[in-house]
């Protein structure tokens, strides 16, 4: 039986490109995504759930987990990806607790709901978790205070978790800078000019691609991580080591 990964945000631009990648690296792959996204393509199981509702209520987290448990088909879980999101882009004054709750359940409370429900079947089968966390968790910009702030907590769930977990689970995230998915690219359809600005702030002189994210997280997933565990990998083309000095 192959090995399973469970991928969240299975429908989104980083989601798709995740399970394409594990899916033709071998993995069977589950996908969980909002109800009511489109079905993503390579995956071998959809489950459609909130996260934030998983986080809230004990009885619909319980059908959840159930639902995902009946694709394994009594196999244990070997890679977790917690790659869903949201970004809340507000002033200061225009921050609620409604979307701080749902920024930190969506966030982070599910990638730990979730690592605590997989952690015996990943503990089994030595598996790992990533986290796609955001350059945001380091570097950021104003009205980003709720998603700065969610994925800096992921990345201190990622190394308390990899402390506490040790030799059972290894556990990393991948702090990615901008990414080219099909939400950004038709943000900047016509600014042609922006986009190019974009990508020339990065040293490496373009954006990320998804795959190239997929790409990281299918590595630190394999064995050939084996020694990798509490690690944050910046995937940022180089920005994150730039001085913006006016020359
Ligand atoms: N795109 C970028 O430039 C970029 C850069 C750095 C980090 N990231 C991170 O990469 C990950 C994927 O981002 P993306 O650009 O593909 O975004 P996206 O919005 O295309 O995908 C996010 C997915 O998460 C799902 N999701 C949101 N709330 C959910 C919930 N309550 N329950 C279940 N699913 C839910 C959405 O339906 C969506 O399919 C996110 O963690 C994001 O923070 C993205």
């Amino acid at each position: 039986m192959a090995d399973t990964a469970l991928v969240t945000g299975a429908a989104g631009g980083i989601g798709q490109a995740l399970c394409q990648e594990f899916c033709q690296s071998g993995y069977y792959v589950i996908g969980l995504d909002l109800p009511g996204t489109k079905t993503p393509d390579s995956c071998d199981a959809v489950v459609f759930a909130d996260l934030a509702m998983l986080c809230r209520d004990q009885d619909y987290q319980s059908k959840v987990l159930a639902q995902v448990r009946s694709h394994l088909n009594s196999n244990p879980l070997k890679v977790l990806i917690n790659n869903a999101a949201i970004q809340v882009v507000k002033p200061v004054e225009q921050i609620t607790p409604t979307y701080w709750h749902a920024t930190l359940d969506v966030n982070l409370v599910a990638p730990f709901l979730l690592t605590q429900a997989f952690l015996g079947d990943l503990t089994i089968t030595q598996g790992s978790i990533v986290n796609i966390a955001s350059i945001h968790a380091t570097l950021t910009k104003p009205e980003f205070v709720c998603y700065a702030t969610s994925k800096a907590a992921l990345v201190g769930l990622t190394r308390s978790l990899a402390v506490e977990l040790g030799d059972r689970v290894r556990i990393n995230a991948i702090t990615p800078a901008a990414v080219a998915t099909p939400m950004l690219l038709a943000g900047f359809e016509g600014k042609n000019k922006a986009f190019e600005e974009l990508g020339q702030m990065h040293p490496i002189g373009r954006i990320a691609t998804p795959q190239e994210v997929a790409q990281a997280a299918l590595f630190l997933a394999s064995d050939q991580a084996s020694f990798i565990t509490g690690a944050v990998l910046s995937l940022d083309g180089g920005i994150g080591s730039r001085l913006h000095d006016p020359v």
